[in-house]
């Protein structure tokens, strides 16, 4: 068995959708998985120059692999099937989708406490509540809900009755929303590193290629206050659209933080490192990173692009990294 894994090295909305969509086209995958996660998550993909936001499927959907939401994810029932229903309605094979049986559902009940008890400023989505019954063993799993039985799998047999399985893992959130490693609590209710993929049944032997995505700003969605005073990350929200997939909400933009990216990109072992929204940074005309608590300026593009390669680099020497100025393509 074969594994790639993406992970989001801030707070979510760094592009994953986006390199999940490339890599699924440039690799033959058997199947892409999602495997944190559920409605909270929306990922905003191009597909033949058509503007896609999904909750709960990843990329596969999109090439025709068997698209799997994973044991570590939480699904809303008649959300996840409209979702279905929408992504059919535009044009797309939707006939190899499946749910791992043992990932645990959200109900409506769920989504009336999500919003009763909400102090962090979530999605409203119910996963808090879904994976707090999940952990007290009281929840609800996919396998005993009757409209999820034709979608169902286990995932150690569809691992091991492939001859040659070989997967992409499309993760959720991001390391500065995990929920041990992000700014408790401010953070959502799963894991979102790499040990979060490989819950779903793969084994650690399997992992080939860790893809990290970072933006070259940082954005965060949430109650705590993030962004400053600076005017120009007002700006930096206009111009590189930052308003939430899911909720519409504004997103609080920051300059890169560099020693949070290089705890993501050691915890997760990255070797594969996308930056993206390199054309926003550059309309804006401003230059800075974050670290050790300390506001860096850099003179132009290249100084500021060679301090996030060093950066990486001091952590994971070997990685390589790609920056990207589209929202279509890496
Ligand atoms: P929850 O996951 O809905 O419980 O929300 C917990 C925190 O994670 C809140 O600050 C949300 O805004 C944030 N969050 C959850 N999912 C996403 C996402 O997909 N992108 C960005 N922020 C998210
Ligand atoms: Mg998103």
């Amino acid at each position: 068995m074969i594994a790639d894994v993406i992970v989001d090295l801030q707070y979510g909305d760094c592009g994953k959708g986006k390199v999940s969509h490339y890599l699924c086209e440039k690799n033959n995958y058997t199947h892409v998985l999602r495997y944190n996660g559920g409605g909270n998550a929306g990922h905003t993909i191009y597909h033949h120059g058509k503007k896609f936001v999904t909750h709960y499927l990843p990329s596969g959907v999109f090439w025709g692999v068997k698209s799997v939401i994973g044991s570590g994810c939480v699904v809303h029932p008649d959300k996840f099937l409209k979702e279905i229903e929408d992504l059919s309605a535009a044009g797309l094979n939707v006939s190899h989708i499946k749910i791992a049986r043992n990932c645990h559902i959200v109900t409506d009940e769920y989504l009336e406490l999500d919003k009763a008890n909400d102090v962090v400023g979530t999605t409203r989505t119910g996963n808090g509540e879904a994976y707090s019954r999940k952990y007290a063993r009281t929840g609800i799993r996919a396998e005993s809900i009757a409209a999820f039985k034709p979608f169902l799998i286990d995932l150690m047999e569809e691992w091991q009755t492939n001859p040659d399985p070989v997967v992409l893992c499309e993760g959720a959130q991001g390391y500065g929303l995990d929920i041990d490693w992000g700014d408790y609590p401010y953070v959502t209710s799963s894991h979102c590193t790499v040990p979060g993929a490989l819950l779903n049944g793969i084994p650690h032997t399997a992992i080939r290629d860790v893809w990290g995505v970072a933006k070259v700003y940082e954005t965060y969605v949430g109650a705590k206050s993030f962004e400053g005073d600076d005017p120009r990350l007002k700006q930096l929200r206009e111009l590189g659209e930052e308003y939430g997939a899911t909720t519409g909400r504004p997103r609080q933009c920051g300059w890169i933080n560099l020693d949070l990216l290089q705890r993501a990109i050691w915890a997760n072992g990255v070797n594969k490192l996308v930056f993206n929204k390199l054309d926003i940074l550059r309309e804006l005309g401003s230059w800075h990173a974050v670290s050790g608590g300390e506001l860096l300026s850099f003179q132009n593009e290249t100084e500021f692009k060679q301090c996030l390669i060093d950066s990486v680099s001091q952590t994971s020497p070997t990685c390589e990294v790609i920056f990207s100025e589209s929202p279509l393509t890496v």
